[in-house]
């Protein structure tokens, strides 16, 4: 009767082990407990072979929980998933520490300033890192051998690609697809940022690589007034505070008017009054560059604009050469972590 009672618990305890992640608990079980507290209720005589016969089951118990425990810990050392964000093989997800990497400044930043613009109605879209005479310079207006050229000195491969010097190689494209929309009796709106090249010599206020945010927008009515209102309001947004703007004109040949808009630096940021920051180039489109993608430019009209991405966050953050960015130094990356 009482070795039925052996099997029992034996039996029990050996399937829950088996079932079982982390077995090693189940050797501390109430019922494994209440046979070692049976051996000295029992009559003298039969209580060595009882007890001896629960000390055997212990051992099987304990035998049965290392195998389980090898099983599970061959299993978690498997393959190695260098894409999955936790540790493979193993029961629950074990994540791999994270401590190390953490999102440029610049990315961030940049994300904050595509959801603003989003979040007014532009669409997204990635500017390309190589890319073509035709849209760096032909379909922007840009006559062939004009000097206006000479301000967008960058570089090209042996095949005669440029690694573009604006992300206003992306106005072509973005008006080309957008023309279906406006004939649907929709409006072009669109963004678009990346990196852009130039041959620069690198000092505290310029590189060699950068990036770009630009904006394009056509409609049937576009006007000046609604550029910098688009304009004011993103900085505005984006420093988290009102501002002052102003402009002067300038000359770009895809734009016609073509300004250059300014911020008055905020005394939050260390500014003085009358204190101006040239943060981009805008204008109206050229008729030109319109006619170029197809677009009737007696019935519709548009702005555009463009500007670096790294001056504003050097404001937003004070930081004083440009050089930083790209210096992989982990003394400065930390500080945005
Ligand atoms: N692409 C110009 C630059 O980088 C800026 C610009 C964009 C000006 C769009 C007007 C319109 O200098």
């Amino acid at each position: 009767m009482v070795t039925n009672k052996i099997d029992e618990v034996k039996r029990l305890l050996l399937e829950r082990i088996a079932s079982s992640e982390s077995p090693r608990e189940i050797l501390k079980a109430p019922e494994l407990k209440a046979l070692y507290d049976e051996i000295s209720r029992l009559p003298v005589a039969e209580r060595a072979s009882f007890g001896r016969s629960v000390n055997e089951l212990r051992t099987e118990l304990s035998d049965a929980v290392e195998t389980v425990e090898q099983s599970v810990q061959s299993k978690s050392i498997q393959p190695l998933d260098v894409t999955a964000p936790w540790q493979a093989g193993g029961s629950k997800p074990d994540f791999l520490p994270m401590i190390q990497g953490s999102q440029h400044p610049l990315t961030m930043e940049l994300e904050e300033v595509i959801d603003i613009f989003t979040r007014m109605g532009f669409e997204a879209i990635e500017s390309r890192q190589i890319d073509s005479d035709f849209n760096m310079f032909s379909a922007l207006n840009f006559p062939e051998n004009h000097p206006a050229r000479d301000g967008y000195d960058t570089f090209r491969t042996e095949e005669g690609f440029i690694p573009p010097a604006h992300t206003s190689t992306m106005q072509h494209r973005i008006l080309k697809q957008g023309k279906l929309k406006l004939e649907a009796g929709g409006d072009i709106a669109a963004i678009s940022y990346g990196r852009v090249f130039r041959n620069e010599d690198v000092d505290a206020t310029h590189e060699h690589t950068f990036y770009q945010v630009e904006g394009v927008f056509v409609s049937e009515s576009a006007t000046l007034g609604q550029m910098l209102g688009t304009l004011r309001g993103f900085f505005e947004a984006y420093y988290g505070q009102e501002l002052k703007i102003k402009t002067q004109p300038a000359y770009f040949p895809f734009v016609e008017p073509g300004l250059e808009f300014a911020i008055e630096k905020p005394a939050a940021l260390g500014g003085q009054p009358g204190e101006w920051l040239e943060m981009l180039g805008c204008g109206m489109i050229h008729p030109n560059v319109l006619e170029m993608a197809g677009i009737d430019s007696r019935r519709y009209r548009g702005f555009a604009w463009g500007g670096g991405v790294e001056r504003l966050v050097m404001l937003k953050y004070g930081i004083d050469d440009l050089r930083h960015f790209e210096a992989a130094r982990l003394k400065f990356l930390r500080k945005f972590a």
